[in-house]
């Protein structure tokens, strides 16, 4: 440009703004409606929802560290629409047929010095996708991304409400939920959802993060939210060459807070199974030696409390087998534990066990009873280690019929040891690129030994799930776990969050169904603070295809009239409603088991006693049903009275209501038994 004298300086940028233009695409609906523009010597959006502007003009552009910025001053050069309308089918899920109806728009955007982009926009009934894609030019070939421009700014932020989680902070996702006006937020994870004054709600997350560095969100001026990608060690957020393409950023909208909570945005904008027949993939139910250790009755390391023995696990696979659960989950079990743990990610063996584990000996004698172990690996956040023996250790779960593995990665948020090409030691975050693709390594390499995988301490869910099946669960939020020794325990709100916060992005291990609250005491600190049968509604409310019951098979017997919901509830479902709830205060699930006539409906709610009224137009029509009634007694109350339930059975159909009366902290769980004719 310098070598240019000034008068044709001027008659480029006449010819530039000449051509500035702007571009649109709808929901099939016609509702949503995104608008891209060229002008202003920027790349901008907005989006309109029922005629309602609900993103301000935003920025649009990334930066590279060698070859500057892409976004401003480009113009559109080019453009492509598409159109889809058509059915999947999910191996595992809330519902079996998943519906992909959405206008697509590609915009290329050109600036003759430094090159070209294509902005990719897909637009469904409940919400929008849009990513980078940068493909290969002269000029750009290795890239290093030190910025990313894309802003979501909202309308009113003072008078929007958000729920959001602090990112970079040190316990990752795992955070009471803040509630706040949106103009009030901090950097923030994604799922990010916000209702604004006009009742409209809207969630921003992202969709297949591959390749990328997670997207969290910093707020600018008032109602501006900047995407802020998580760094390497070096600062670089992602390193990648051309071609490449960057995850989706998503915004759902609804009307209504449940509309947040029926949408398969996320799944959509993922590429179908990569993984070829994934009938090994098995949904369901598991008990572990898990809960004995947070509430210190067992160690995880060796010694006179040691869990994970051979005698211990051959208990709990009898439990299993007595009651219908398809594994036991052992954490313990392998060399490294003794000491502090949470520090021992350099000494964890992954191939030797304990001597008084026998790893060939427990899993014959569960396979006998139709009972898997479930396998465990703690790294303590030494991927390096671990990705050293990932081949040995899976090799040796599928050799003694191992199918699914829980995975933990505890160590501080940016505190991930990876050894470099050098033998440098770097700290990473859980979230950076170099995570991302860890996280990944251990989903595929598991897949060639068909072994699926629940990941502790992950990256947030995108919904790679769709494109890889065996990734089966995770956690990436408070947890059952922070009732035993959080500071604080979970509140009573946290799960009436989690659904419409942290749920949206796919499954989570959450681990419901503690029944035992006074293991401190009934007045202890650490202690769920619910009722029993908000527990059990949990089955219902928080999705995961594999669902652990947490508690002691002790506490169970206690109450096996409440357990046999447990024993009942599916884990895998032709169809899923949320019928009600507003953020923050409650929630109804309506779920029909897959290839089954049986409905599920979980409610629950937060510190306030509530009387929800249910139409039961999910059950098909004309049909008879038992409804299995799991509720709160007239007297519970998580804090004086949680063991207070009655269960009780009445014939109802399609064309009934129901009230469902909740105590403080309380929930309902509900199986409709389809009767026959
Ligand atoms: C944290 C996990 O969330 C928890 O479930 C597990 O028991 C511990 N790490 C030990 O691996
Ligand atoms: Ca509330």
């Amino acid at each position: 440009m310098s070598l240019l004298k000034p008068s044709l300086v001027i008659a480029l940028l006449l010819s530039t703004n000449a051509l500035a233009e702007q571009l649109q695409v709808s929901s099939p609906d016609g509702k949503l409606v995104v608008s891209i523009s060229d002008e202003h010597d920027r790349t901008e959006y907005w989006v309109d929802y029922q005629q309602q502007r609900i993103i301000l003009p935003s920025p649009l552009g990334l930066e590279f560290k060698q070859q500057g910025q892409f976004g401003d001053g480009f113009k559109i050069s080019g453009k492509q629409t598409g159109q889809v309308s058509e059915s999947w089918t999910q191996p595992w899920g809330e519902r079996k047929q998943v519906l992909d109806n959405h206008n697509e728009l590609a915009v290329e955007l050109t600036d003759a010095e430094r090159g070209k982009f294509t902005l990719r926009f897909r637009v469904f009934n409940d919400g929008i996708g849009f990513r980078y894609e940068v493909p290969k030019q002269a000029g750009l070939d290795q890239v290093d991304v030190i910025d990313e421009d894309t802003e979501f700014v909202i309308p009113d932020s003072d008078k929007a409400t958000a729920w959001w989680i602090p990112s970079r902070a040190f316990n990752r996702y795992e955070y009471v939920y803040n509630t706040t006006a949106l103009d009030k937020v901090g950097r923030s994870h994604t799922p990010f959802t916000f209702k604004l004054d006009s009742g409209i709600h809207m969630s921003i997350h992202e969709a297949a993060l591959v390749d990328w560095a997670a997207m969290t969100l910093e707020p600018q001026r008032a109602g501006e939210l900047k995407a802020d990608l998580t760094p390497w060690s070096d600062g670089i957020l992602v390193k990648t060459q051309t071609p490449f393409k960057s995850s989706w950023r998503t915004v759902q909208v609804s009307p209504d807070a449940k509309g947040l909570l029926n949408s398969d945005l996320i799944l959509n904008l993922n590429e179908p199974n990569k993984l070829g027949d994934v009938s090994w993939v098995e949904p369901g139910k598991y008990v572990g030696i898990w809960w004995g250790m947070h509430i210190k009755e067992n160690t995880w390391g060796s010694g006179p409390n040691h869990g994970a023995t051979t005698s211990e696990t051959k208990r709990y696979m009898d439990f299993a087998a007595d009651n219908g659960f398809a594994g036991v989950l052992v954490e313990g079990w392998n060399i490294g534990w003794d000491g502090d743990w949470f520090n021992n990610g350099d000494v964890f063996s992954f191939t030797e066990s304990y001597p008084d584990f026998d790893l060939p000996e427990v899993t014959a004698y569960g396979l006998n009873k139709n009972v898997r172990l479930i396998g465990h690996h703690e790294t303590s956040g030494n991927v390096t280690n671990y990705k050293n023996q990932m081949a040995d250790a899976y090799d040796l779960y599928q050799k003694n019929g191992v199918t699914m593995v829980k995975t933990g990665y505890v160590a501080d948020a940016g505190d991930i040891k990876r050894i470099d090409e050098n033998g440098l030691v770097r700290h990473e975050w859980h979230d950076g690129q170099f995570m991302v693709g860890e996280y990944l390594r251990s989903v595929t390499e598991a897949a060639k030994r068909h072994i699926s995988i629940n990941t502790h301490e992950p990256i947030k869910d995108t919904g790679l799930r769709r494109t890889y099946p065996n990734w089966i669960s995770r956690e990436g939020a408070r947890g059952q776990e922070f009732n035993a020794w959080g500071t604080p325990p979970n509140p009573p709100e946290h799960t009436a969050i989690l659904p419409y916060t942290r749920m949206l992005a796919g499954p989570m291990d959450f681990t419901p169904g503690i029944f035992d609250m006074s293991f401190n005491g009934l007045d202890g600190e650490n202690r769920p603070r619910t009722t029993l049968t908000k527990q059990l509604a949990l089955y219902v409310v928080l999705y995961s295809p594999i669902q652990m019951a947490a508690d002691l098979p002790r506490n169970y017997l206690k109450h096996p009239d409440a357990f046999q919901f447990i024993k009942d509830v599916p884990t895998d479902w032709e169809n899923s409603r949320a019928i009600a709830g507003e953020v923050g205060d409650y929630v109804v699930f309506a779920r029909q088991q897959r290839d089954a006539d049986d409905w599920f409906v979980g409610a629950l709610t937060d510190e306030n006693a509530r009387s929800v009224e249910i139409a039961l137009d999910f059950l098909s029509p004309g049909k008879n049903y038992q409804a299995q009634i799991y509720r709160d007694g007239k007297d519970a109350d998580w804090l004086t009275n949680p063991y207070d339930y009655v269960i009780e059975n009445k014939n109802v159909t399609s064309a009934d209501k129901l009230r469902l009366k909740m105590a403080k902290s309380g929930g309902t769980a509900i199986r409709f038994k389809a009767l026959q004719p």
